[in-house]
């Protein structure tokens, strides 16, 4: 019987790889569970990434309605993701799910900041803020659901950095309940694939927490957040078209706050540039770009600047990791 809530993974616990493997551990671990929580009640920050989805998950089938989901949209969240974490979570799998519209209060914050680690404090700040109230808000809750795994303990004494929810109040006082800690990414995905996630949840490529706000470069204003937004629903859905999501370990746009000169039906256009970046690594710290096709690209070019409103011009970033990061920010 494996302790689930050691926070070192016992020698002898398998690789998890299979469906059969992944649904031993899940009925392992909704009994686990019912006995941690009995009849008490959870509360998780459902961002709609692949470790908290796979924790909601697993606690809707161990304790139903005793756990609720509080989704925060911070207006940084690609296109339909909202909708997805709404429309998997409370109408496929009847979740009791809290839905906070807090894009205006983040962008508000935001307005006018360009230094990129104060984006990020102020995106974490402020989702602590968010989630505080709401979890006020609630009566009787005496846990806290979180989506660690095992490289968060391996690499950061087990605070999920990004997840950004390890700086609540203490006279909360939650009893943490991380139901992943001792899996591997790989292994999260088996368990949400036998768990009934989509697979567009499952296998979705790394999403920073401050999300599209280190893409939208420098002090981020809504009408370039939405080029932003825009241009990564197409990219997307053109790798998803060519089977290229399966090939490139991270691919989007980036919106630089600056414009250049530019052409449309004979009008001179003064307008941003989008940026294509698509990368493949092992890690994460070092990365090599992708070689997409050129006709590919074109097409890219072509949609781009014709369906996002105020984008005249596309580059592409073919810089590997190092001498850039990955992201822009
Ligand atoms: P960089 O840009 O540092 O990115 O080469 C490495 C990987 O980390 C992701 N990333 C973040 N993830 N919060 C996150 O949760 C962040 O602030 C953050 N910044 C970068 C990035 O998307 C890439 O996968």
């Amino acid at each position: 019987m494996i302790d689930f809530n050691a926070n070192k993974r016992p020698e002898e616990m398998e690789r998890i790889s299979t469906p059969a493997l992944a649904n031993a551990f899940i009925d392992a671990q909704v009994e686990a569970l019912r006995k941690q929580i009995g009849d008490g009640k959870v509360l998780l920050a459902l961002s709609g990434g692949v470790d908290s989805s796979v924790v909601a998950a697993l606690l809707i089938r161990a304790v139903g309605k005793q756990l609720t989901c509080v989704h925060v949209n911070h207006g940084l969240l690609r296109k339909g993701e909202s909708e997805q974490v709404i429309d998997v979570f409370r109408n496929q799998m009847d979740a009791t799910l809290i839905y906070v519209d807090a894009v205006d209060r983040f962008l508000d914050k935001l307005a006018g900041v360009a230094e990129p680690e104060q984006k990020r404090k102020i995106i974490g700040a402020e989702f602590i803020r968010v989630f505080e109230e709401e979890a006020r808000k609630l009566e009787g809750i005496s846990f806290l659901g979180q989506g660690t795994i095992y490289p968060d303990i391996l690499e950061s004494d087990g605070v999920k950095a990004h997840h950004n929810v390890g700086g609540l109040p203490e006279d909360l006082n939650f009893q943490l309940v991380e139901p992943v800690k001792l899996l591997y990414k790989d292994e999260v995905r088996v368990v949400g694939k036998a768990l009934g996630l989509p697979d567009s949840m499952v296998y979705r490529q790394p999403f920073p927490g401050p999300g599209l706000g280190v893409r939208c470069v420098g002090a981020i204003t809504r009408d370039r957040l939405e080029a932003v937004r825009e241009s990564d629903a197409i990219l997307r859905q053109e790798f998803y078209k060519h089977g290229l999501d399966e090939k490139v370990w991270q691919y989007f746009t980036v919106v630089p706050d600056f414009k250049t000169t530019g052409i449309t039906d004979g009008k001179r256009t003064y307008d941003w540039p989008v940026v294509i970046r698509a990368i493949n690594t092992v890690d994460a710290v070092t990365a090599e770009p992708y070689e997409l096709n050129f006709s590919f690209v074109q097409k890219l070019v072509k949609r781009i600047t014709t369906e996002v409103p105020h984008v005249n011009r596309v580059l592409w970033d073919v810089t590997p990791k190092p001498s850039a990061t990955i992201e822009w920010e």
